[in-house]
């Protein structure tokens, strides 16, 4: 018997309104075919006020929790992936705590910005193995049109808002089930061309994001597929034997060309950023919790989770479902 952590429950949340494309053209100057060209991207989730990184998070959480059939009270960890939490403090996590009612409980946010789901996935998964908790909620969640400079139109078509959550649960097994491998990395010396360009320790302002869009496209297919290739030897598997792929939803450009590096059948692609645009840490928990309850992931599966983002920041994870 190994004692892994275990893929229990999915689910998500969207904010409630809807922009396309040609909703942001009257807005920005930009157009529908240039967006879709480029990325991919057809529509993009905008929080209203009363919708934040903690409601959107709480709300996911609940998803997941009524789908692996727990209660509040029985997670006894909360990562919360976010690069915009509601506060500077106290972390966004103690706020889905108290949303969700759940009691006292290790709960904490991870800075990672778009591979912060899967920094998260990996020190939850690090923290069952060693008996912190028996089940971990997992959370990525993004208010990310609060950090938008909407005057620029290289960044702001690109980014939506929502969460993705996962419960994850400690469990003996005798197969191959749960989370096999996992692999992170960070290059700070990139942290120059993707970042916000605020902080309560430099301005004292939240400050808006700005990109080098094409260095790190250039970056992001290299290092994904490069830590793609990575989980995969670490399980003794081959791309054939991946059933899903869940990659991070920045663009589709990108996510097809990682695809055909590692030879990685397109069809097995779970593929939403034309939907919710870049939702940064909650991409990849969203388009998992879609690809499950639509049936296309079921029990058995191999997938593999993917992200890249700000820092620079990368990271892959190989699960059975
Ligand atoms: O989640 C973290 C990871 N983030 C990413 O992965 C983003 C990675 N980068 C990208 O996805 C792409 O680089 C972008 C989608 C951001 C940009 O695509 P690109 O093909 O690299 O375009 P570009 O930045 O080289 O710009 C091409 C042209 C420029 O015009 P000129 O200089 O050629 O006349 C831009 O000014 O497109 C122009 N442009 C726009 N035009 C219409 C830039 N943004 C827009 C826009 N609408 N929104």
């Amino acid at each position: 018997m190994t004692l892994r952590a275990i893929l229990a429950g999915t689910g998500s949340a969207l904010p409630r309104t809807r922009v396309s494309n040609a909703e942001l053209a009257e807005r920005v100057d930009t157009s529908d075919e240039w967006i879709v060209e480029r990325t991919g991207i057809r529509f993009r989730y905008i929080a209203e006020p009363d919708e934040t990184t903690a409601t959107l998070g709480a709300a996911a959480a609940q998803q997941a929790l009524a789908a692996a059939g727990l209660q509040p009270s029985d997670i006894g960890l909360i990562i919360l992936a976010t690069a915009t939490p509601d506060n500077t403090f106290p972390a966004s996590a103690t706020k889905v705590q108290a949303l969700i009612g759940a009691p006292d409980c290790i709960a904490f946010d991870v800075a990672a910005v778009c591979s912060g789901f899967l920094y998260a996935v990996t020190v939850a998964d690090s923290m069952l193995r060693t008996g912190a908790a028996k089940h971990a909620l997992v959370i990525g969640s993004e208010t990310f049109s609060r950090i938008l400079d909407w005057e620029d139109r290289t960044t702001c078509v690109l980014f939506g808002d929502g969460a993705g959550a996962v419960v994850l649960s400690a469990k003996d097994v005798d197969d191959d089930q749960g989370i096999l491998a996992t692999r992170l990395h960070a290059d700070g010396k990139y942290s120059g061309m993707l970042y916000v360009d605020g902080g309560p320790s430099t301005t004292g302002t939240v400050g808006h994001v700005r990109m080098h869009g094409r260095e790190v496209f250039r970056h992001a297919v290299t290092n994904l597929a490069s830590v793609l290739g990575e989980v995969l030897e670490d399980t003794g598997l081959s791309p054939s034997d991946v059933d899903w792929v869940v990659p991070h939803q920045a663009n589709r450009r990108i996510i097809d060309a990682t695809a055909k590096k590692l030879g990685l059948d397109p069809a097995r692609v779970v593929m939403t950023v034309d939907q919710h645009a870049n939702t940064s840490a909650a991409s990849v928990p969203l388009a998992l919790d879609l690809a499950v309850r639509d049936g296309r992931i079921k029990r058995g599966d191999l997938v593999v989770l993917e992200a890249m983002g700000g820092g620079f920041t990368w990271g892959a994870a190989a699960l059975r479902v």
